[in-house]
């Protein structure tokens, strides 16, 4: 993102943005989309809006026609703001009140997601016919963010559920699953694919055909480890596909991608609030940000998530650096195994730089940890 980090630079000069803030470069929001889009030829898009709900990315996207899978009554509230049309929603979390059903099918949404028959009968309830998609659990190969077993029901429940969504007047469109955030097993959707076939051949007897099938976000983008194309996962995914499914049983693709859609085009910039000199035991330099785990740097826990962060160019020669956020917290600290070095030269006041930290950086910071405020967001034009 060299091109667009000087871009970055030069509106953060220009308008004297707050420090930490987050810095979004749309044209790279929309050529991120288009590579997506061409690479799952056919697909259908719904952008996670949680992964960055900033007006301009939702705006953006909308206006290069992706839906959006939206998993609260706000996120719904946000994209109507945004004029998305009801019509493009999906709302796809299991957990949900009623009462958020009901709001939803008010506001015009026509899809969601269940995975337990509590949520089903509200839906039929409070959203008739509506599409509906069942979510079962799947165990992917290890990802940075695994979902565990929060979401999705055993893949023997859902025939049953699907039945009696057809019965009960929804309209069930198929099977979905997610295979865990930042995923760089190429094969890891295979198994949740084998899964909605077997479920689908299952349902057929009864007359009820699921003509779509939601594979989920999790896509992976390069951080310090290169990850595989999305070309590479689509070709894979497809692969998966024709091995499942007869040609003529084959659904519509539906994919949710957050953080390989946003993650590439956002850098935060922040700066150095102190250095401290390590200790004997640890001779590495501490280097104090204003940016940490709790205002942006979530993803930094348990180092799941390892960024390119530096020193813009010209600051010289680097050493071993423990990097730290500024809150008075022990904890915010952001790497304890990963080695970081940075330029020997830096002072308090210098710039730091976090690159393709668009996805769960600023939707994730508190609001006020130290009276600190959420991690800013600005939407750069070309
Ligand atoms: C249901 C659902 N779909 C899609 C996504 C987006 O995942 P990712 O950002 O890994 O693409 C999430 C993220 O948590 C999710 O919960």
């Amino acid at each position: 993102m060299e091109g667009a980090a000087v871009r970055l630079r030069a509106f953060a000069d220009r308008h004297e943005t707050p420090s930490p803030c987050l810095l979004i470069d749309l044209p790279t929001l929309e050529s991120t989309y288009r590579t997506m889009s061409h690479a799952f030829i056919g697909a259908e898009i719904l952008y996670a809006v949680k992964a960055n709900a900033a007006p301009g990315v939702i705006t953006t996207l909308a206006r290069l026609g992706a839906g959006f899978d939206v998993a609260s009554l706000a996120e719904i509230e946000l994209c109507l703001a945004r004029g998305v049309p009801a019509s493009r929603l999906s709302f796809s979390n299991p957990v949900k009140k009623r009462s958020d059903v009901a709001a939803a099918y008010e506001r015009g949404v026509r899809t969601f997601a269940f995975d337990n028959p509590g949520d089903l009968r509200n839906i039929i309830v409070e959203a008739p016919g509506s599409k509906v998609f069942c979510r079962i659990q799947v165990t992917p190969p290890a990802a940075a963010m695994p979902f565990g077993a929060k979401f999705g029901c055993p893949e023997e429940a859902a025939p049953e559920m699907l039945a009696e969504a057809a019965d009960r007047g929804l309209r069930p469109q198929g099977v979905t699953f997610h295979v865990g955030s930042q995923q760089r097993n190429l094969a890891a959707w295979d198994a949740g694919i084998a899964a909605a076939a077997k479920i689908a051949q299952m349902l057929e007897p009864e007359g009820v055909r699921l003509p779509v099938i939601d594979i989920g976000g999790g896509f992976p983008i390069s951080y310090r480890e290169r990850s595989a194309t999305p070309d590479e996962f689509a070709r894979a995914i497809d692969l998966s596909l024709a091995r499942h499914f007869e040609p003529r049983d084959r659904p519509r693709l539906v994919i949710e991608p957050g953080r390989s859609l946003v993650g590439p085009s956002g850098m935060i910039r922040a700066e150095v609030v102190a250095v401290r000199g390590g200790v004997p035991a640890d001779p590495r330099r501490w280097v104090f940000l204003d940016v940490g785990r709790y205002n942006g740097l979530v993803e930094t826990e348990n180092d799941t998530i390892a960024y390119r962060i530096h020193a813009p160019a010209g600051f010289g020669p680097e050493g071993p650096v423990v990097l730290a956020g500024p809150t008075s917290d022990g904890d915010d600290v952001l790497y304890k195994h990963t080695d970081y070095a940075m330029p020997l030269s830096l002072a308090p006041g210098d710039p730091i730089e976090v690159m393709d930290a668009g996805a769960y950086t600023s939707s994730y910071s508190c609001a006020a940890v130290n009276g600190l405020p959420a991690l800013p967001t600005f939407c750069v034009p070309g």
